[in-house]
């Protein structure tokens, strides 16, 4: 948990600058293919999570027990809709325990939303931390001591992996093996040593070896989570979009990262691509093209830009959405007069996930009262169930 650790102890203070697109490069750059809606901000996140008492009854990473549950990262995983259904499902037994510690329910801006739903969102991407000493055995089982010495392990006169330490992420390890991919792939060629793949938790643990020689207090050089918008910029920039498409558009040679890359959190994500390096490195060489290198926190901003394709909702379907619509008594409110079903038809018809969530959630008391006085029971939803209304509703 070094990111989030190094988060909420630092706040941003000790985080490396990260510059963002400016309007000029993002003007000047073709209409993008996609538009990120994560925001992968955590500082900002954590901070809408606090200021709406969430924190006041959950918490996250820390051991202190709270009323409600700890928010495990596992939790988190699918689309906006998906993981706002879990707080609207929550939204009553919730609604109970704010009023024994007297607090009133939260009401969200949609930016403030997005933000609370994004943190959430982040959780699983933070990954787990390492094994030090399944690392050591990693590095010596892949070949890596061949090479390489760590400390007094490994080569003699091996190149040196010590000066990793000071990193808080291990995308640092990917961004490193990446940018001396070539040279460490032909030597491997020439010594005959297969380019060595993982799987499951192995870079976490390696990287957890690599950096356990540094105390949490000499580890500095913290890169950030990484920026979504850089990272779709990245994956123009650095080539990836020449064999592989986001959602249709781009390449063909290689599968659509929109659709695979999903479920994923920054383990996972840093395994695929090292274990498509020498593949890689092989059609990039029959297509002469350049291997691209990395700097700075660009591996990073690539790396959260893939996280982010998971993370907006595809359209629902219209007709089950109206089914739901009617079944859960809202069409008894909203749909009563003529006047009532244009209202709620004009202001959804332009809305997209979060402002509809953002309305939904913000009239909650109104809804709360009138469904006491006629006993109407709480209207569950899944994320696919919200994903349906709102398209019900947007097709009037
Ligand atoms: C006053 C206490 C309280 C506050 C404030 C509160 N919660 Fe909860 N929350 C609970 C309790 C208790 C549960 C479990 C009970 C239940 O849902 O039946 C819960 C459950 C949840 C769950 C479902 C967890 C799971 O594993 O399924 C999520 C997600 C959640 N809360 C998020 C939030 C967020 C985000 C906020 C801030 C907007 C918040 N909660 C504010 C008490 C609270
Ligand atoms: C056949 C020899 C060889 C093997 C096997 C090998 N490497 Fe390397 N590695 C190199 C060489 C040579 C460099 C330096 C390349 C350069 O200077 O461009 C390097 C560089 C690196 C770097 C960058 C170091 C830095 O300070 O930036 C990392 C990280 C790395 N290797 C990790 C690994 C890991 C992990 C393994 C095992 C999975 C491994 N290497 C296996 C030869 C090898
Ligand atoms: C020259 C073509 C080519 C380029 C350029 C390329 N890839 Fe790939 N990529 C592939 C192919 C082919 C696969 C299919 C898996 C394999 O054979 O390794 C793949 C697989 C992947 C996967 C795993 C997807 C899955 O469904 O398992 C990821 C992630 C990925 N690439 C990321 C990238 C990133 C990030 C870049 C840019 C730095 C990039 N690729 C550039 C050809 C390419
Ligand atoms: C008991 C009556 C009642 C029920 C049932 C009800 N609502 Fe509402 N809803 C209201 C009222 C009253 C408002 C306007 C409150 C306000 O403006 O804060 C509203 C506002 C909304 C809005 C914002 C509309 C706008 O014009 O901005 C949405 C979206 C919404 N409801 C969706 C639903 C959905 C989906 C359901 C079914 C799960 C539902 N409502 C069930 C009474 C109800």
């Amino acid at each position: 948990m070094f990111l989030l650790t190094a988060i909420l102890l630092f706040g941003s203070g000790c985080s490396q600058k990260e510059t963002g697109p400016t309007e000029r490069t993002i003007a000047k750059s073709e209409a993008p293919a996609y538009k990120p809606y994560l925001n992968s901000d955590l500082i900002q996140g954590r901070k809408v999570f606090e200021q709406k008492h969430c924190s006041q009854c959950h918490s996250i990473f820390e051991r202190e027990r709270k009323v409600g549950p700890k928010l495990q990262s596992s939790r988190f995983y699918g689309s906006f809709l998906d993981i706002f259904s879990l707080l609207w499902n929550h939204a009553p037994a919730m609604g109970v325990y704010m009023r024994k510690e007297v607090l009133d329910r939260p009401q969200f801006s949609s930016v403030e939303l997005n933000q609370l739903v994004s943190f959430l969102y982040m959780l699983p991407y933070l990954g787990e931390s390492g094994n030090p000493r399944r690392g050591e055995t990693l590095l010596a089982e892949k070949t890596c001591f061949k090479c390489h010495s760590l400390g007094r392990l490994g080569r003699k006169d091996g190149v040196p992996l010590d000066a990793l330490a000071i990193y808080q992420s291990q995308v640092v390890l990917l961004q490193r093996m990446w940018n001396h991919g070539p040279e460490m792939i032909a030597r491997m060629g020439k010594t005959g040593i297969a380019v060595p793949t993982f799987s499951g938790n192995d870079m976490t643990d390696i990287f957890a070896a690599l950096t356990e020689s540094a105390n949490e207090k000499s580890r500095k050089v913290f890169l950030g989570v990484g920026n979504v918008e850089n990272g779709m910029q990245m994956f123009k920039t650095k080539g990836c979009i020449q064999c592989h498409a986001i959602f249709g558009k781009g390449g063909k040679d290689a599968p659509d990262l929109g659709k695979t890359v999903s479920r994923s959190n920054v383990t996972a994500l840093i395994t695929q691509i090292w274990n498509h390096a020498g593949k890689m490195r092989a059609r990039f060489q029959e297509k002469k093209l350049q291997w691209p290198y990395f700097q700075e926190t660009e591996m990073n901003d690539l790396i959260v830009f893939l996280y982010s394709l998971n993370y907006e909702d595809t359209a629902g379907d219209p007709k089950r959405g109206e089914a739901i619509f009617r079944e859960n008594r809202c069409m008894d409110c909203h749909f009563k007069t003529d006047a009532d079903r244009q209202k709620i038809v004009q202001d959804l018809r332009s809305a997209d996930a979060i402002l509809f969530a953002t309305k939904l959630w913000n009239h909650i008391p109104a809804m709360e009262a009138a469904m006491v006085t006629q006993a109407v029971p709480w209207p569950q939803m899944s994320g696919q169930q919200l994903r349906d209304v709102l398209a019900f509703l947007k097709n009037q």
